[in-house]
């Protein structure tokens, strides 16, 4: 029996998952492995804070090249986070020969490319099941079991904070504030919520995923981001009238010579599977070709489903280690040099429906005012309602459109501005209706 020798990087909530989960189930991954996992070095700044676990002598240490210049470690996880020194650290060990497993989603979708061609030059793997979806086994789904297909769409709910507070908001009919507060007082959202609750986080799991699915690089910077701090109670609450909930969506399309991939919330018929996905879970409806719409649900984040998927990683490259299939899996699902660098569609050429709430002066001839100007950019208006409650001086109108590129929206919408009868800015949810 062979012994693969793992280092660990980064001792935080993740970092003790993964240990619990290779000392818990150490059996029954031999039993699937044929061979031995040992955990020999991890390295943190913090070695004395007590996670709960017991580790032999010597296991722990604050110097990193303990793990990455270690010669007898074959796999090194990062679960560091951020861009630096996770990404040297990741560099070095690549150049030590070592496979790597890492969480670190930003670091992926940012610099990948960089990380990925260091590895293939030294024909070692790169795994990164835990950045997107949590335990949810996605990216091992797309690299894998759905590779023979090609793919259309990726729609995905991939922050558990975002789907926390939305779910709370629909539920209570709350406004955004008081709900991340309740969120932060549980844990669900971090002291600092920016990165989550505008969209970053999900942002760089869409790219990772596009790329996956799609056979091309993504440019980060080029992903249109919108997060959730603006979606008010009023707007959920005439989303349930029509029959919708509002989710923060990463949506990725592919047209051929040009994809989409964004980031923003997204009003989808309630009666959707996606709709019912709530509180802190994660959900992605990959569609391909030949498999069709398929959607795979569970926990985005925490401790143990995470390691889950850190440890699925290692086990694949320890299988590849012990089979003589060094690099078995090309990292981006793709081999190399059939990855192309396909151009992101910009926003102004989406096609979408679009829900669109006007706060307006009360006065005869306002809708036939917004309806014309809506009309002069051939956007066509799928329902409406104006309800009978409102304050004296402000009048909401919502208003449903069909499908109308995204261009003409913002070009009526500024039209509509000018015309001195809009009290409030206009909010403008987009709506995805057409699942393929
Ligand atoms: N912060 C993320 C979330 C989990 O709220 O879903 C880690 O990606």
């Amino acid at each position: 029996m062979r012994v693969i020798n793992v280092g660990l990087l980064g001792f935080g909530t993740i970092g003790t998952g993964v240990v619990r989960n290779i000392q818990r189930n150490a059996t029954i991954m031999q039993q699937r492995l044929g061979h031995r996992l040992a955990l020999v070095k991890i390295a943190d700044l913090d070695i004395t804070t007590d996670r709960g676990v017991q580790l032999e002598c010597g296991v722990l240490t604050t110097a990193v090249d303990d793990v990455i210049n270690h010669p007898d470690i074959d796999i090194v996880i990062e679960l560091i986070g951020g861009y630096e020194p996770a990404k040297s650290f990741i560099l070095q060990a690549i150049a030590n020969g070592k496979h790597i497993v890492t969480a670190n989603k930003a670091l992926m979708a940012v610099h990948g490319q960089e990380i990925i061609e260091a590895a293939n030059r030294q024909g070692v793997s790169v795994m990164f099941e835990a950045a997107v979806g949590g335990g949810i086994p996605v990216i091992s789904a797309i690299k894998e079991n759905l590779c023979s297909n090609e793919f259309n769409s990726i729609l995905g709910i991939l922050n558990g904070t975002c789907n926390f507070i939305l779910t709370k908001m629909t539920e209570k009919g709350s406004d955004f504030a008081p709900v991340l507060q309740e969120a932060q007082k549980l844990g669900y959202a971090e002291a600092d919520p920016t990165f989550d609750i505008e969209g970053a986080d999900t942002a760089h799991k869409i790219a990772l995923l596009s790329a996956l699915c799609f056979g091309t690089t993504v440019d980060f910077d080029q992903v249109y981001t919108e997060g959730i701090s603006n979606i008010t109670a009023i707007d959920i609450q005439f989303a349930t009238q029509m029959g919708y909930k509002i989710k923060l969506l990463a949506i990725g399309k592919n047209h051929g010579e040009q994809i989409e991939v964004r980031v923003h919330p997204t009003m989808i018929p309630g009666t959707y599977q996606l709709a019912e996905v709530n509180g802190v879970f994660n959900a992605v409806r990959l569609t391909g070709d030949f498999v069709g719409p398929t959607l795979l649900y569970g926990s985005g984040a925490g401790m143990d489903a995470t390691a889950s998927a850190v440890m699925g990683d290692v086990m694949a490259i320890s299988r590849d280690q012990v089979s003589g299939a060094r690099a078995r899996l090309p990292i981006m699902g793709y081999c190399a040099d059939q990855i192309k660098a396909l151009p992101i569609k910009p926003m102004s050429e989406i096609v979408s429906h679009y829900y669109l709430r006007f706060t307006t002066i009360d006065q005869p001839g306002v809708l036939a005012k917004i309806a014309g100007c809506l009309g002069k950019y051939d956007i066509s208006i799928q329902s409406m309602i104006q309800p009978e409650w409102h304050e004296a001086d402000s009048v909401p109108i919502v208003l449903m459109t069909q499908a109308a590129k995204e261009l003409d929206i913002s070009n009526a919408l500024e039209e509509i501005w000018q015309l001195d009868i809009i009290s409030q800015p206009t909010c403008l949810i987009r709506v995805e209706h057409d699942l393929d």
